[in-house]
């Protein structure tokens, strides 16, 4: 084997994968990738230049010469440090602006030829856990873990809810959030090129009524059960 093992976490916004792809690095010792950080510093960059969000072939060019630096932060409560082009974006890629548009950019195939082939980079000596939409179907087809993480429209928007409230953002509807999950779930599921989709060979976790602590476990269980196999 030339490269160590990689965990691919999949699922829809809310499923749980950033807090608990973190813990689980944290726990194994290895690196986490956030490759929805780097659709959203994508997205930035396109808004930031004023680019029509529908102009493929100039977002195409801006994809080409991007450089996305993520840095995982010790602190296992805040998000990866995102750099775009030298920029810090960490706070600016999370704003609903950024959030309401990042589906669009994210379904052109130039951006995500370009963003796929830094994340597989990433990958080139594994030891990773690397989470998003198609990571177990695409960008790591041959990885040694597959998780798909899910829970209700529901609960995920209640997570945010509580997510902002922590945060201390202003007040957002809890039935907005519902209505803007699932249409964010509704367009990567849909969107032909790689769309949100559970690898055949991926072990789905509900994680309705599950703290984040269960299931790090259940998923570091099922990685050392795997390995012992190998
Ligand atoms: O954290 P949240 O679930 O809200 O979103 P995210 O993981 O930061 O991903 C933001 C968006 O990027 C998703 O809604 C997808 O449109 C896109 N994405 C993708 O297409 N493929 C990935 N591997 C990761 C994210
Ligand atoms: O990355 P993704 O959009 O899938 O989810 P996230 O950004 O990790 O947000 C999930 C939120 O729900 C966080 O505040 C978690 O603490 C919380 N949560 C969870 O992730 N998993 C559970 N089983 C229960 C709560």
């Amino acid at each position: 084997r030339d490269r160590k093992p990689i965990i691919a976490i999949d699922g829809p916004a809310g499923a749980g994968k950033s807090t608990v792809a973190r813990l689980v690095a944290a726990n194994l010792g290895l690196v986490y990738l956030d490759t929805g950080a780097m659709y959203r510093a994508m997205t930035w960059l396109v808004q930031q230049s004023g680019i029509d969000l529908d102009d493929e072939c100039a977002i195409a060019e801006l994809a080409a010469k991007c450089v996305i630096e993520l840095a995982p932060s010790q602190n296992l409560d805040s998000p990866v440090q995102v750099c775009v082009n030298g920029y810090d974006v960490t706070t600016q890629i999370r704003t609903p602006e950024v959030t309401s548009k990042v589906s669009a950019i994210a379904a052109q195939t130039a951006v995500r030829l370009e963003l796929v082939k830094q994340q597989q980079n990433w990958g080139k000596k594994g030891g990773l856990v690397a989470e998003g939409r198609d990571i177990g179907t695409h960008v790591f087809p041959d990885a040694e873990v597959k998780i798909y993480l899910t829970a209700s429209v529901e609960e995920r928007a209640l997570r945010r809810l509580q997510d902002f409230k922590k945060q201390g953002l202003p007040e957002v509807d809890l039935e907005q959030l519902e209505k803007d999950i699932a249409e964010r779930d509704w367009k990567d599921s849909t969107r032909k090129v790689s769309p949100l989709q559970k690898a055949d060979d991926a072990v789905e976790i509900k994680t309705d009524g599950l703290h984040t602590s269960d299931v790090t476990a259940k998923i570091v269980d099922f990685y050392q059960q795997r390995l012992s196999q190998m």
